[in-house]
């Protein structure tokens, strides 16, 4: 017995780095959870409670076969956590229409149709959390389609926490500093990756990198515990934009 017995969840995004965290931490609890992602092999040993599918959020038609197999395994969700997302390092000349539209395909258009597709299947009371980033207010100068992407899932976010309110429906918005992953969240060489999580651990006051667990905790916190709260952003950064400019 533990914390969330019986409740069902949905993970987008669940197949390594945080959303991995939360899929596990989930099912510690007692959840049971459909997970998606393109390559869903490191779901397949966790747990019997943990369902793995499939999906690319890119595709629609994928979106509307992650909405039938949410229906038909779990009936009823309590929570839907839509955390999806990867960051192109492009400097701002090199961004072309096509990077452009990936990025809002996998960070905006993506978690919004799958959150559109999923709220039908929400209980009264459920709650959704959207997974965008410190780069949402701008000012790294080769994020500029993800950091759009990010803000524009946030503002997403905020209008569709004030069209579930009717349902008692929370919804709100988990923003990591720089957490290590296995991508650290963006596409890069190894070599790339390294550099990036070494400047991170600099830039950030904290003077460390994030734990998937400590973002995991501010998730299921978002998810079940913070029951007078919608709309909000609760960042998991060490601090990095509240504090990185005083
Ligand atoms: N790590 C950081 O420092 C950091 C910082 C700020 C924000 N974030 C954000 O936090 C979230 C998780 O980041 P992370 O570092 O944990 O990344 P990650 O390890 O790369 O995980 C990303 C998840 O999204 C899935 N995914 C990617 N593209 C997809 C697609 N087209 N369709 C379906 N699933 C897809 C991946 O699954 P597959 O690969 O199996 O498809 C994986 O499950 C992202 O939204 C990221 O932007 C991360």
């Amino acid at each position: 017995m533990s914390g969330h017995t019986g409740k069902k969840a949905v993970v987008v995004g669940g197949t390594h780095g945080i959303g991995l965290a939360v899929v596990r931490a989930l099912a510690q609890a007692g959840a049971e959870v459909l997970a998606t992602g393109r390559d869903v092999a490191a779901l397949q040993e966790i747990s019997p409670a943990v369902h793995a599918l499939r999906s690319d959020v890119t595709d629609m038609a994928d979106i509307e076969r992650l909405g039938r197999a949410a229906a038909e395994r779990l009936g009823r969700v309590d929570f839907v956590f839509v955390n999806v997302g990867t960051a192109a390092i492009e400097p701002f000349e090199a961004v072309t229409e096509e990077s452009y539209d990936r990025s809002f395909a996998v960070n905006a258009k993506g978690p919004f149709f799958v959150a559109q597709r999923l709220a039908g299947l929400i209980a009264d009371g459920g709650s959704i959390v959207f997974t965008t980033s410190v780069a949402e207010t701008g000012g790294g100068s080769v994020f500029t389609a993800y950091s759009g992407a990010k803000a524009a899932i946030g503002a997403m976010a905020r209008c569709a926490a004030a069209a579930l309110l009717p349902r008692g429906i929370r919804v709100n918005i988990v923003s990591p500093g720089f957490v290590r992953t296995p991508t650290m969240g963006i596409e890069a060489s190894e070599r790339d990756r390294v550099a990036f999580g070494n400047m991170g651990d600099e830039l950030t006051p904290m003077k460390r990198h994030g734990h998937v667990d400590e973002v995991a905790a501010a998730v299921l916190f978002l998810a079940f515990d913070a029951t007078f709260t919608t709309g909000a952003t609760l960042t998991v950064d060490g601090g990095a934009r509240h504090l990185a400019a005083s």
